[in-house]
Formats: structure tokens, C-alpha cells, sequence
């Protein structure tokens, strides 16, 4: 059997981080891994299955020495500069940031959703919004069925998303309130702690935010309906780690609940936990640590025609960046 060979770039932070841990759960035929990451941090040792690593600093020779795949987590500059050099040296690259996301000749991929698409790559893949992808994963099965027509998106997003400033900001908080001290912010406009910021990203010209067109537009994309009618209110939360999501969908075609409920039970990827009267439904601090998309509370919304309202949770920094990433690394092994 091939062996494969992986570079992965920011492999010292939060996503990074939870990528070795995906790796060393896949066990993928790679046999060579390097990992690299800023000036700050190269030379660190830093131990992945059974074994000690120096990490390395991203240069523009990194990739000379060929490599199958290059995963890149160090943020849009890093991946506009690098991720065309690792390609050309024959890498694919499997990229977390939003730099090449809606490029006409870059697929954009969650496997669940739309794998074929990886096959029209020209040697760059990018891996959606964290919140983007739970999203698409129980939208695509529904749409197959039923035929989307509308989505709102509410988000509930966890700090971690915003990288370790972002955590610093609520540890802080958390801290800064327990002690009665004043702290400073490294990472939000306001403190994050007792607080929710309806501003993830930056501020565009439509009046909306980047994180809120990058749900509109990448859900389009995905789904491959570049007309879907789609909204987005995006609002970070003092929740460390998992985001969470209210959806509300519009379909075409009746629906019967039960029936629905079923083909999401049924879905690859997809845990449903929907029991209100047991209290029982997706919780941020539960899907930590978890590769699946949670939903629940799943109802109608009596206020359109066929109309659908569910609560979607899922592990941000792993199904909303590294493992997706490495899912579509093992599904270009496997196929
Ligand atoms: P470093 O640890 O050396 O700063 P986070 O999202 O948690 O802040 O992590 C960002 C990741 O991207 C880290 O691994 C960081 O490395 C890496 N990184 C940031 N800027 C660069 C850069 N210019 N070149 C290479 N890696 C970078």
C-alpha cells in the first residue's frame, strides 16, 4: 500500500493542535509528517504518535522536498503566500482559511456533502467556515429530500473559533471578574466574558459581517445553488469550544416530521439527540471533542408553509476545520 506524506502549516495552534489529535485517531497511511509553524515557535518539540517532532518554520522552500499534502491552519496571509508554493511543488492543499474559499477553480468541500467536488481541485481544496460546515451537513441531506427554498442561520459561536487570543479574551474575563481586577482584551471589541457580540469577522459594506456573507455565500457554493435565498446573524458567545446554531429552513415540498426525523438518524455524520421533554438535545460542552454534527429540537415552524426549525451543535475546531480537512485528506486516499 502507498504511503503518504503531510505537511502541516500552524501546526502549533488551536487547530492545529486538534489536527495531530485527528491524525493519531485516523491512522492514515502517512509516513512522513512535518510540522510547521511561525519563527515563534520553530524548534519546539512537540510529541505525535509515539514520537518526538521539531517544529519547523514556514519558509518558502518547506515544501521542496515534495509532499502529497499540505494542510494549512496559520491564517488567510499565510495560505495566499504559501499554499500556492506547496501546490506547485506538488502538494494538495487542504486549506482552513477563508483565502481561496470562493475561487471559481477551487473546490470547496465537506465530504458528507459534496465530495465529487474534489476531483475538479487544481491542487488547492479549501475547507469551509467553521460554522458553514455543521451547517451544510444535515441541510444537504434535507435539501436532497425535500429541496431547500430559504435558511436563516442564528449562530451561537464559541471563543475558540477566534484562535487562542479569542480564548485568552474569556479566560481573562473569567478571571478578571473572580478577582475584580481590570484585563486587557487581545482579541474582541468588548469583553467576550458575561457578554454576546453580534460581530465575528470583520465589518463589510453590506452591513453585514465577513462571517455572516461567508455563511451565505459558501452555503450557496456548497450546495451548489449560487440563487439560494439565504440570511445569517452571526454572534459570539462566551462558550469555549463548539458552536451552536439555530436553523431555520423553508422547503419546496411538504414534509412529513417523523419522516424527516428519520433520514437525519439515518445520516452519515449526523448525530440527532431530540428528546425536549427529557431535557435532551445538542449542548456545546457535549460534542466537544467529537467528530459528528449534533441536531435537535427539531420542529415546524407553524409561522410558513413547510417550514423547519432545528438546533445544530458541533465541535468547531473539529468538524468545522481539522477534521473536516483530514476527512477529505483520507477520502483522496481512499478514492
Ligand atoms: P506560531 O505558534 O509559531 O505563532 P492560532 O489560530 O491558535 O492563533 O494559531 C495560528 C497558527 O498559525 C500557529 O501555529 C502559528 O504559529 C501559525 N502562524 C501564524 N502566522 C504564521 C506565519 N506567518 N508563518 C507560519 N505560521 C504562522
Amino acid at each position: 500500500m502507498k504511503e503518504y506524506s503531510l505537511a502541516l502549516v500552524g501546526a502549533t495552534g488551536v487547530v492545529g493542535r486538534e489536527a495531530r489529535k485527528v491524525l493519531e485517531e485516523l491512522q492514515l497511511p502517512i509516513s512522513k509528517y512535518v510540522f510547521l509553524a511561525s519563527s515563534r515557535s520553530a524548534g519546539t518539540k512537540l510529541e505525535f504518535m509515539g514520537k518526538e517532532y521539531e517544529v519547523q518554520e514556514l519558509k518558502e522552500d518547506s515544501f521542496d522536498e515534495g509532499f502529497d499534502f499540505a494542510v494549512f491552519s496559520a491564517g488567510g496571509e499565510t495560505s495566499k503566500k504559501f499554499g500556492p508554493i506547496a501546490s506547485s511543488k506538488g502538494a494538495i492543499v487542504v486549506d482552513n482559511s477563508s483565502a481561496f474559499r470562493m475561487e471559481k477553480d477551487v473546490p470547496l468541500v465537506v465530504p458528507e456533502v459534496n465530495p465529487g467536488d474534489i476531483s475538479w481541485n487544481h491542487g488547492i481544496i479549501a475547507n469551509p467556515n467553521c460554522s458553514t460546515i455543521q451547517a451544510v451537513v444535515p441541510l444537504k441531506v434535507l435539501d436532497d429530500k425535500y429541496t431547500i427554498k430559504r435558511i436563516i442561520y442564528s449562530t451561537y459561536q464559541a471563543v475558540s473559533g477566534a484562535g487562542k487570543s479569542g480564548i485568552d479574551d474569556l479566560e481573562n474575563g473569567i478571571q478578571g471578574y473572580v478577582d475584580n481586577e481590570e484585563y486587557e482584551l487581545t482579541k474582541f471589541a468588548h469583553p467576550i466574558f458575561n457578554n454576546c457580540l453580534p460581530d465575528i469577522d470583520v465589518a463589510m459594506p453590506s452591513g453585514y459581517t465577513k462571517e455572516e456573507e461567508k455563511m451565505i455565500n459558501e452555503t450557496r457554493k456548497i450546495l451548489g445553488k449560487p440563487d439560494l435565498a439565504v440570511t445569517a446573524t452571526c454572534v459570539r458567545v462566551p462558550v469555549f469550544n463548539s458552536h451552536s446554531e439555530s436553523i431555520n429552513v423553508e422547503f419546496e415540498n411538504e414534509f412529513d416530521l417523523e419522516e424527516l426525523i428519520e433520514t437525519l438518524k439515518k445520516s452519515e455524520g449526523i448525530i440527532v439527540e431530540d428528546d425536549l421533554p427529557n431535557h435532551i438535545y445538542p449542548l456545546a460542552a457535549n460534542s466537544t471533542g467529537h467528530n459528528e454534527v449534533y441536531v435537535g429540537r427539531i420542529r415546524r415552524d407553524f409561522s410558513v408553509k413547510n417550514g423547519l426549525n432545528f438546533w445544530c451543535v458541533a465541535d468547531n475546531i473539529r468538524k468545522g476545520a481539522a477534521t473536516n480537512a483530514l476527512q477529505i485528506v483520507k477520502y483522496i486516499i481512499e478514492n
